[in-house]
């Protein structure tokens, strides 16, 4: 049987890899490896609790520092355990520090790169995504993209092999675990009848003062109460820029919650106010609309869809949305791991 081994460190690469280990498991060994870059209980071990994952063979522990440290040791640490186990190709998803050091070590050990989320762009060359976006895909050897605009961005740059369009690794997700959604989420309070979910963590929102003090008053404006599960980054900048007076009485701030709570409080809200790449499109797809508190989102068609309100740091908590039904979307909802091995299966 041939060797695959799956890099992953952060939030949304722990629940994507749910299905891609379902699918990957069937046709290859698998080397689970984690690099300890989000290590919070509620940030990691929480979703391989609930979600069922395999513990990893490998944890890094590349916990702390600054992002080029713990990027650095990231490369350390793969570099020996790649070089060890020989896989006959290395998966890298999303856009991630983990994502970069992962087809960086995998380059250099001529290692075979299958990325998941392929040619997704932004306009802003200089976000921390975008940079760990372009280098990835820059080397690597098979893109597994999430919508035809990203094939069309990849085809642009001047790729021409291995380009394929495979659906959303997040609808995938959400198929697969909706069943289990719970009706009320445990996140230690009673939930409001109505109410308004936030999420925020994007670098260019929460490190910035300005950015962050105007979303957090432009949120402190809306009349329903708002659920905002605080990422750790966000509560550390809060603390550092001294803005807890920002998060005012209708703000229910809360500690990060699991993936299953998460959907259960997107199920149940009015809409959503995220800068999340993941949280925007499981929105979309539970029928909630979403303002983007950032200039511009990579998601296009949800935009095109009118899903999403594209509406920067400053904006009106206006919950009305003018949606055309999933036309622009629907050629995301299909069972993407499944269809992403089937591209495999040809190639390793
Ligand atoms: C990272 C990704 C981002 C992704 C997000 C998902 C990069 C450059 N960015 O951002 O694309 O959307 O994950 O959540 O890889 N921290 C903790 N505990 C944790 C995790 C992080 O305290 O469990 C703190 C770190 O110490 C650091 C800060 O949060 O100070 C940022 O963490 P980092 O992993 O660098 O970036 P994220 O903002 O999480
Ligand atoms: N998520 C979660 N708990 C939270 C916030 C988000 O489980 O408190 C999930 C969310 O459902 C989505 C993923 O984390 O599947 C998105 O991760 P995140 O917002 O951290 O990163 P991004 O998608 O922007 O890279």
């Amino acid at each position: 049987m041939k060797k695959a081994a799956l890099i992953v460190g952060a939030r949304p690469q722990f629940i994507k890899s749910a299905p891609l280990i379902l699918e990957l498991g069937r046709f290859y060994k698998t080397v689970l490896i984690h690099t300890g870059q989000h290590f919070d209980f509620s940030m990691s071990e929480l979703f391989f609790d609930e979600l069922k994952l395999p513990t990893p063979d490998y944890h890094l522990n590349t916990t702390g520092g600054s992002s080029g440290r713990q990027t650095a040791k990231m490369i350390e640490g793969l570099e020996s355990v790649l070089a060890f186990e020989k896989p006959d190709f290395s998966v890298v998803v999303g856009d991630t520090n983990s994502t970069l050091a992962g087809a960086v070590v995998s380059a250099k050990l001529n290692i075979p790169i299958v990325h998941v989320e392929a040619g997704v762009r932004s306009k802003d060359k200089n976000l921390p995504e975008q940079i760990n976006r372009v280098v990835t895909d820059s080397i690597a050897d098979c893109f597994l993209c999430p919508t035809q605009s990203a094939v069309e961005n990849l085809k642009k740059e001047g790729k021409v092999g291995n380009l394929y369009d495979t659906g959303d690794i997040i609808y995938d997700c959400l198929r697969i675990f909706e069943k289990n959604i719970p009706q009320k989420p445990s996140i230690g309070m009673d939930l409001p009848d109505r109410f308004i979910l936030a999420t925020l963590h994007r670098a260019e929102a929460v490190d910035n003062p300005d950015n962050l003090s105007s979303i957090l008053r432009s949120l402190s404006l809306s009349s329903l109460p708002i659920i905002l599960p605080l990422h750790p980054r966000t509560s550390k900048m809060i603390d550092r820029f001294d803005m807890r007076n920002l998060i005012t009485d209708n703000i229910l701030a809360i500690e990060p919650v699991g993936y299953l709570d998460i959907l259960s409080l997107l199920k149940s809200c009015e809409y959503v106010v995220t800068d999340s790449g993941g949280v925007q499109r499981e929105a979309v797809f539970l029928g909630k609309g979403v303002i983007l508190p950032r200039p511009e989102t990579e998601w296009i068609e949800f935009v095109e869809s009118g899903w999403i309100k594209v509406r920067g740091y400053d904006f009106e908590m206006d919950g009305t949305f003018d949606t055309s039904a999933f036309d622009c979307v629907e050629n995301l909802l299909r069972p993407a791991a499944a269809e992403m091995i089937e591209k495999l299966k040809d190639l390793f």
